[in-house]
């Protein structure tokens, strides 16, 4: 973990309620994708956990949705305002634990991570598909940027861009090797279901952010689990629904 001071680049709308926030700063301590840093907004006490879209040593892209009162103040920062972050918290994906076709699904905003982790199963030499399901076509963002990288699968509720349906419509395919999933906990619950080894990451609610708090904690079959320290990203087969 790291703290330090980041630079607004870019801040700018995506989609409905979404937001991509380019920074400038110290980023080496980001190692996987998965991992999150914890943004200081405003006043707050609680800083905000966001899972970085892609990084470098020097920049990080966070894709966010105004939900609520702190990620609305991350909206309303412009270019050349300074950020306080945590970085390289948690634990992310293994992109070598996947097989040669590996499956992303991501919903709304639990796809950022996802973007990094195609991009590193790709460096890789696997051969990745993503399918990416939102609530409604005003909510689709990165379309475009995924299938630079791998082929796209994509569902609104509304049918107002791609397929009419949830991600869960999808038929898995005999070659799908390994689940990768990020996204809101009904989908993940189903998603569970499919017969396939995997990783997912949980977007608990979070105090700390850090492991010192233990108010992130869940339930596993090898028990209690800080999501902030050892997760977000869990195997598929560790979490109990
Ligand atoms: C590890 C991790 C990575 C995340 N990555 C991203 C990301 O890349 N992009 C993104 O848009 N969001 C991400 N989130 C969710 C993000 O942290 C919350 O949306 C944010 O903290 C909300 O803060 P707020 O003050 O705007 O809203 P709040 O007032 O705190 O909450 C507004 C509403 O959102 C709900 N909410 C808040 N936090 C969560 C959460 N963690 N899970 C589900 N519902 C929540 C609240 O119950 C409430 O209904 C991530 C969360 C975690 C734990
Ligand atoms: S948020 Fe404090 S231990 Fe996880």
């Amino acid at each position: 973990m790291r703290q330090g001071l980041f630079t607004v680049l870019s801040n700018r709308p995506l989609a409905r309620a979404v937001h991509e926030m380019r920074l400038a700063g110290d980023a080496s301590a980001m190692a996987a994708a998965g991992q999150f840093v914890n943004v200081k907004v405003g006043n707050a006490y609680l800083r905000r956990p966001l899972s970085p879209a892609d990084w470098d040593e020097g920049w990080l892209t966070l894709v966010y949705k105004a939900v609520g009162p702190g990620t609305a103040w991350l909206a309303e920062r412009a270019q050349g305002e300074t950020l306080d972050l945590l970085t390289g918290l948690g634990r992310g994906f293994d992109p070598g634990a996947a097989g040669e076709r590996p499956l992303l699904v991501g919903g709304g905003a639990g796809l950022p991570p996802l973007f990094r982790l195609a991009r590193e199963l790709v460096a890789l030499g696997k051969k990745p598909r993503l399918v990416m399901g939102f609530a409604s076509g005003e909510d689709v963002f990165y379309e475009k940027a995924f299938k630079a990288l791998l082929p796209v699968t994509v569902y609104t509720e509304d049918g107002r861009a791609g397929t009419r349906g949830r991600v869960t419509d999808d038929p898995p395919r005999a070659e799908d090797t390994f689940l990768y999933a990020c996204g809101p906990l009904p989908m993940l619950r189903a998603l569970s279901a499919l017969p396939l080894p995997g990783q997912m990451s949980l977007e608990e609610r979070m105090a700390c952010g850090f492991g010192a708090c233990m108010g992130c904690t869940i339930m596993t079959r090898s028990g209690p689990r800080r999501v902030c320290a050892e997760g977000p990203v869990f195997p598929k087969e560790e979490l109990l629904w």
